[in-house]
C-alpha cells in the first residue's frame, strides 16, 4: 500500500498511485551497470527495505546488468505486494564493452518488453518508458515509429502506461500527439536544471517528471551553496538535494539509487527536511552559478 507517511506523499501515474519517494535500482548491478553486484544479499536487503518502508515506485530496466536488477527485484519481492509498481524502460541495449547502443526498431522494442515481463515475473508492465538519445543525453531523433510500437504493445495489453526518457521537449510533444504519457524521466537535479520549463509544463498537465541522477549519479553533486545549506541545517547534501526536488514541483517523483540500507533510510528521512524560503533562494543559485 502507498504510504502517505513517506516524504512528499503520493502521485498518480494514470490509474496507479505511487509514493513520490521511489527507488532507482540501476546501481544495484555490478560496476558500470554490468554483471551481478558484489554484495548480492545486501542488494536484496535494500529492495526489501524499500518495500518495508512503504515505497511503491521502483525504477529499473532489463538493460541494467543486463537483466540483473530485474532479477534481483523479482527475487526480493515477487509476488509483489499490493500497490507496488515497477517502472521499466526500453530503447537501449548493452554491448560487450558496457555501452548502451540504441535498440528502437520495432523488433528490439517488442523483445525488450518481453524480456522485462519475463525477468520481473509479470504479465503486464505498469509503466514503460521509451528511452531515447544516448549516454551523453537527448538527441534530436523522430519518435513516432518507436513510440508507435509501444502504443501497439499497450493495445495488446502488455503495457499499462507509457512514458519517455532522455527526451527533448519536442520529442515529448511529438509522443503526446500520438498517445498519452504518464511520465518523463530525464537528467535533472539541483545543478542540472535545463528541464525547468518542461517540469512546469508537465505539472500543468498532470504528467510526472522523474529526475534521474537526483544525487548526481556517478559523480555526487558538489556545490558550495549546497554544502552551506546542508551545514546550516545540520543535514547531508543528499538530504537537501532530495528535499529540494520534492519542493520544486508536485509532479516530481524521486528515484534515488543506493546499494546501502543505511543510505536508503537516511535518504527517506532526509527528503522530509523542511527548507525555508531563504534556503530555497540560496539553493536556486546552484544551477545558475554552478557553485
Ligand atoms: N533513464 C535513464 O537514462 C537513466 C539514467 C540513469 C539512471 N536512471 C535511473 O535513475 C536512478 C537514479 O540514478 P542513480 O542511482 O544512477 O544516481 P543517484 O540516485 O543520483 O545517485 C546514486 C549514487 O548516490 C550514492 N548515494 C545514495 N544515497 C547516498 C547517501 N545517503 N550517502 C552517500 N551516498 C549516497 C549511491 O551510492 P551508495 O550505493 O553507496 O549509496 C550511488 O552511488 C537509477 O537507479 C535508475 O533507475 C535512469
Amino acid at each position: 500500500m502507498a504510504s502517505p507517511s513517506l516524504p512528499g506523499g503520493t502521485w498518480t501515474l494514470g490509474d496507479l498511485t505511487v509514493t513520490r519517494f521511489g527507488y532507482g535500482a540501476m546501481q544495484l548491478a555490478g560496476p558500470g551497470v554490468m554483471g551481478p553486484p558484489a554484495d548480492r544479499d545486501g542488494a536484496l536487503a535494500v529492495l526489501r527495505t524499500a518495500a518495508d518502508l512503504g515505497i511503491t515506485h521502483l525504477d529499473t530496466s532489463a538493460a541494467y546488468g543486463p537483466r540483473v536488477t530485474n532479477e534481483l527485484i523479482r527475487e526480493a519481492l515477487h509476488p509483489y505486494p499490493d500497490g507496488l509498481h515497477v517502472v521499466t524502460k526500453v530503447g537501449a541495449t548493452r554491448d560487450e564493452r558496457g555501452g548502451w547502443p540504441p535498440a528502437r526498431d520495432p523488433r528490439s522494442l517488442r523483445s525488450a518488453v518481453h524480456d522485462n515481463l519475463e525477468t520481473l515475473g509479470l504479465d503486464v508492465l505498469d509503466v514503460v518508458n521509451l528511452r531515447l538519445g544516448d549516454a551523453t543525453g537527448p538527441r534530436p531523433e523522430p519518435v513516432a515509429e518507436a513510440f508507435g510500437t509501444l502504443v501497439d504493445l499497450q493495445r495488446e495489453g502488455l503495457v499499462r502506461h507509457l512514458g519517455l526518457s532522455n527526451a527533448t521537449p519536442e520529442q515529448v510533444a511529438e509522443a503526446r500527439s500520438i498517445a498519452p504519457i504518464v511520465c518523463v524521466q530525464n537528467l535533472y537535479n539541483l545543478a542540472h536544471r535545463h528541464d525547468d520549463a518542461l517540469v512546469d509544463a508537465l505539472a500543468a498537465d498532470g504528467v510526472a517528471y522523474v529526475p534521474f541522477f537526483p544525487l548526481g549519479g556517478f559523480s555526487p553533486l558538489q556545490s558550495s551553496a549546497l554544502e552551506a545549506v546542508a551545514t546550516r541545517l545540520e543535514a547531508t547534501p543528499m538530504s537537501v538535494a532530495l528535499a529540494w526536488l520534492l519542493r520544486r514541483s508536485p509532479n516530481i517523483l524521486l528515484i534515488p539509487g543506493t546499494s546501502s540500507v543505511a543510505h536508503l533510510r537516511g535518504n527517506v528521512a532526509g527528503a522530509g527536511l523542511p527548507l525555508s524560503a531563504s534556503d530555497l533562494a540560496e539553493l536556486d543559485t546552484v544551477g545558475i552559478m554552478g557553485t
